[in-house]
């Protein structure tokens, strides 16, 4: 607030204060457009806590069309919350291999084993009762109790931000617009159908009213939208322009045997990809380590070479180059193992598909059994 030349210029426009009318015209474009997704209940019933849950977690990861695939297999796989806690924690890694962030599986696991045990298998209806279990943020706590159990909750993802600040044209840059633009959310949030007016503005967000070139002409709430009016709805929202990522660099050892296998480790518990497998590879630092001392990182001791090109893959804090280097062993060499050999494993190729191997290493097989 403050400026009040603003003020006054929104005030001559031709608009309708957002309110109920605004969002009784959205809920009802939800009812005529609304996604079927394969977590929303049929129309007007509410969906299942466990199915909000996990979808939301996995939708915190990637887009809506990467994750239906991964939805589904897990919930085949552990159709109840209760069998989600049964399952080991490695089956649970390996499902989710390909979603990223390993540490929002371990605690989606966590979290399934807590509500059974501390809940009688029922998730918490309130926000802060959400809030308490593992691996559930603000976000997700609201997104279940507006979903799941109808209250009046306001959960915001980036869709809804960009929705909100077109909406009531915020022209502070996020990230410093976020609590503004939550709070535009949570007065428009209405006591009753929170969840569909939630899922509506999601909707809407990954739809009409797209980042670059939103289709205000077709949109339920062009009447109201201060953004549209002043014509400035593709600035908006306003993003600072983020700080690159730091670089760090590794060579990976990509041990391929004649009859098939691959030579796998387990990483540490803690830390980035924690309990995950990996191609044994340096330490990730500032640049690459000179020769001889990045070959003391070799798994086992064989003749390499290098395979040409890079693997690039980004992680939230940092970009990750990786350097492969490639040997074939004979089946049943005896190997003398280097580096932590009692993490080391022979995995057959065909059995990669399913292991607990994160995205950035199985760029890194991929990219050693090109042909060069
Ligand atoms: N993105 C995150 N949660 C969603 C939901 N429930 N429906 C559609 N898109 C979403
Ligand atoms: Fe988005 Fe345009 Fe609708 Fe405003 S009118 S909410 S900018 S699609």
């Amino acid at each position: 607030m403050g400026d009040t030349a603003k003020t006054v210029a929104r005030k001559q426009l031709p608009l309708r204060p957002a309110g109920s009318d605004t969002v009784a015209a959205l809920l009802d474009w939800y009812d005529r457009e609304r996604r079927d997704l394969p977590w929303r209940s049929k129309r007007g019933r509410r969906s299942e806590p466990y199915r909000v849950w996990l979808s939301e977690i996995m939708l915190q990861q990637t887009t809506v069309k990467a994750v239906i695939p991964f939805y589904e297999t897990f919930l085949r796989r552990w159709p109840t919350i209760e069998a989600l806690a049964a399952a080991e924690l490695d089956d649970v890694l390996a499902a989710w291999a390909g979603l990223g962030y390993y540490s929002r599986a371990r605690n989606l696991h966590k979290c399934a084993q807590a509500v059974v045990a501390e809940h009688g298998g029922q998730f918490p209806r309130t926000e802060a009762g959400l809030l308490d279990l593992p691996g559930i943020g603000p976000y997700t706590a609201a997104a279940i109790a507006a979903i799941a159990f109808g209250e009046p909750a306001t959960p915001v993802d980036g869709n809804i931000e960009r929705v909100v600040s077109r909406l009531f044209a915020v022209k502070r840059p996020l990230p410093a617009a976020k609590r503004e633009i939550k709070r535009l959310a949570e007065t428009l949030t209405p006591q009753r159908r929170a969840g569909d007016f939630a899922q509506a503005m999601m909707d809407l967000g990954a739809s009409l009213c797209s980042p670059k070139k939103p289709s205000c002409l077709m949109c339920p709430l062009q009447q109201d939208c201060h953004a549209h009016a002043l014509g400035i709805e593709a600035q908006l929202p306003v993003k600072l322009a983020k700080a690159d990522r730091p670089v760090r660099y590794g060579t990976a050892f990509l041990a391929l045997s004649e009859d098939g296998y691959v030579l796998l480790r387990k990483r540490p518990e803690a830390g980035l990809l924690g309990g995950m497998l990996e191609i044994p590879s340096t330490e990730w630092g500032d640049d690459w380590l000179p020769v001889d001392q990045a070959m003391t990182a070799q798994p086992v001791k064989t003749d390499w070479w290098p395979v040409p090109g890079v693997v690039s893959h980004t992680f939230t804090h940092f970009r990750l180059e990786l350097m492969v280097l490639r040997a074939i062993v004979p089946a049943n060499a005896s190997l003398t193992f280097w580096a932590n050999p009692e993490q080391c494993r022979w995995v057959a190729r065909r059995d990669l598909g399913s292991a607990a191997l994160p995205s950035v290493m199985r760029k890194v097989v991929a990219h050693g059994l090109k042909e060069h």
